[in-house]
C-alpha cells in the first residue's frame, strides 16, 4: 500500500490507544497454561497478537475473540498439545521466543517455530544458549541461532544465569522455561527490560521476587498453581510515542493519549522528550490491570538536542525511531548510543532509520550502536519505504505531517503489525 502524507494546518485530538503489545501477547500466553478462563479486554488486534493466538490454538487451547475481547480457557500446565504443524510467528520476535521458553519445559513434545523472513533473520542464541543451559533441547538454522527452530520438550532444571544483554523477551523466554523446572532459576545482570511478565506472574500467583537486579523464580509445584489472570490492556507507550513526537514537531499542536501505559520500564520515551523540552503534561494517574496508567498531552514545542543512552535505552528501545525523527527536528545535536540492540529489530534500524532521515534532508550518521544527528527542522518530502516495519512506516508518517511538500510512504500497510488503526487515526487529528 502506498501512502501520501502532507502537512496539516494543525493537530488537534483525544486519542485512546489499542492495548499494549507486550502485555497483550504475555495476557494469552501465561493464561493458556493457567487453570481456568480469563478474559482479557483491550487486547492489540494487530497482526503480532493474533499470531500469539494462532500459535496458542495450533497448541489446543480454547481461545476466542470478539474484536479487542479475548477470552482464554487455560487448562493448567501440562495441558498443551503437541502442534501438528510448524506454529508461524509472522513478524513477532516476542511470540517466538517466549513460546520457545514455554515450549522447552513440555516433556516430549516436539514443536518448530518459524516466522516471517524477517523474523528468521534475527539472532536467536542468546535465547537458545542460555535455554540449553536449563537442559532444554533447541535447534535451529545457522547453528542454533535463527529460525526455523526446534524444539523437542525435556525435562528441565533451575539453574541461575547472568543476563549480557538488556532484553526482556530473553529474561521471559527464561522464566516462562523455569515454572516447568525443577529448581529455582535466578537471574541477575542486565534484568532491566520491561518487566511485566514478572508482574503479570506475581499477580497469578507464582512465586517469584525480585530485588534488582536479581529476580528469582521458584517453579510451579502443582499444575494447576498458575491463577487465570483477568484484565483490561493498558494503552501502548510505544504506539502513543508516535503521537507525542507528532505533536511536540508540528508547530500548531495539542494531541493527548489516554490511558498509556506508565510503567517505568516503558517511560523512557516521555524523558527523552522532556529533557529535549517538550511540552507534556501527564494527568489522571491511575493503576489498570496491574501496571501505572495516566493520560499524556503533548503541545507544539521547541525542542533542543540531547543525548540517549545508557539505562535509558531498555525503556525506549522501540521509540528510538520516532526519537530520530524528533531529534531531526530539534536545534543542536542529539546522540543516540548504546542502542546496538536496534541493528536486530524487525529491520536494522539504525541503518534504516539514518537512510530515511537522511532521505527527507537531515544530516545524521550512523554509528555501530546508535546515531549522530545534527538537527535543525527544514525536512523535504520525499519517497520512502517501511521494509516491512511497523515502527518505520509509522515514523515516516509523521515526517510527512512536518515535512514540505508530499511524503511518499511505500510499505504503509506494515502499520497493521502493532496499530492497524493507525492511518485512520492520523486521518483524524489532521485538520
Ligand atoms: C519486547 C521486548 C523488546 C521490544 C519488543 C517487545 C517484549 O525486545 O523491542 O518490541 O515484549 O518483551 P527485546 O527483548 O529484544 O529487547
Amino acid at each position: 500500500m502506498i501512502v501520501t502524507i502532507t502537512a496539516p494546518r494543525r493537530l488537534r485530538g483525544t486519542i485512546s490507544l489499542p492495548g499494549d503489545k507486550s502485555i497483550s501477547h504475555r495476557a494469552v500466553l501465561l493464561n493458556a497454561v493457567a487453570s481456568g478462563e480469563a478474559t482479557v479486554t483491550n487486547f492489540l488486534v494487530g497482526a503480532d497478537c493474533l499470531s500469539t493466538i494462532a500459535c496458542i490454538q495450533a497448541l489446543g487451547v480454547r481461545v476466542e475473540r470478539h474484536e479487542d475481547m479475548v477470552r482464554v480457557y487455560g487448562m493448567g500446565l501440562r495441558s498443551l498439545r503437541e502442534p501438528v504443524d510448524v506454529l508461524d510467528c509472522g513478524n513477532s520476535g516476542t511470540t517466538l521466543r517466549l513460546l520457545a521458553g514455554m515450549l522447552a519445559g513440555q516433556n516430549g513434545m516436539f514443536a518448530v517455530l518459524t516466522g516471517d523472513a524477517s523474523l528468521r533473520s534475527r539472532p536467536q542464541h542468546r535465547i537458545v544458549a542460555p535455554l540449553r543451559a536449563l537442559g532444554a533441547w533447541l535447534d535451529g538454522r545457522d547453528q542454533g541461532n535463527r529460525a526455523p527452530l526446534a524444539v523437542r520438550g525435556a525435562h528441565l532444571h533451575g539453574g541461575a544465569y547472568d543476563l549480557p544483554i538488556a532484553s526482556a523477551q530473553v529474561k521471559s523466554a527464561l522464566l516462562l522455561a523455569a515454572l516447568f523446572g525443577d529448581g529455582p532459576l535466578t537471574l541477575t545482570g542486565r534484568t532491566d527490560g520491561r518487566d511485566h511478565t514478572e508482574r503479570m506472574l506475581a499477580a497469578m500467583g507464582a512465586a517469584i521476587t525480585v530485588d534488582e537486579p536479581t529476580i528469582r523464580l521458584m517453579p510451579l509445584d502443582r499444575p494447576d498453581a498458575l491463577q487465570p489472570l483477568s484484565l483490561r490492556v493498558p494503552g501502548d507507550p510505544s504506539s502513543a510515542a508516535f503521537w507525542w513526537v507528532a505533536a511536540a514537531i508540528h508547530p500548531d499542536a495539542e494531541v493527548t493519549t489516554t490511558g498509556v501505559c506508565l510503567n517505568p520500564t516503558r517511560t523512557g520515551a516521555l524523558d527523552a522528550l522532556r529533557a529535549m523540552g517538550a511540552q507534556i503534561e501527564v494527568a489522571n494517574q491511575r493503576d489498570e490491570g496491574g501496571e501505572p496508567v495516566g493520560d499524556v498531552t503533548v503541545r507544539s514545542s521547541q525542542l533542543c538536542g540531547t543525548v540517549i543512552e545508557g539505562a535509558l535505552i531498555p525503556r525506549l528501545i522501540d521509540e528510538l525511531p520516532i526519537l530520530a525523527l524528533a531529534a531531526a527536528c530539534a536545534e543542536g545535536e542529539t546522540i543516540i548510543r548504546d542502542a546496538q540492540e536496534l541493528r536486530v529489530k524487525e529491520t536494522d534500524r539504525i541503518a534504516t532509520v539514518a537512510a530515511g532521515l537522511s532521505a527527507l534532508g537531515a544530516a545524521v550518521e550512523a554509528t555501530e550502536d546508535g546515531m549522530i544527528i545534527a538537527g535543525g527542522g527544514n525536512l523535504r518530502g520525499t519517497t520512502l519505504d517501511s521494509y516491512g516495519d511497523h515502527r518505520l512506516a509509522m515514523t515516516w508518517a509523521i515526517a510527512g505531517l512536518v515535512a514540505a511538500g508530499e511524503t511518499v510512504l511505500h510499505g504503509a500497510e506494515a502499520v497493521g503489525v502493532s496499530y492497524p488503526e493507525f492511518w485512520n487515526v492520523l486521518g483524524r487529528i489532521r485538520e
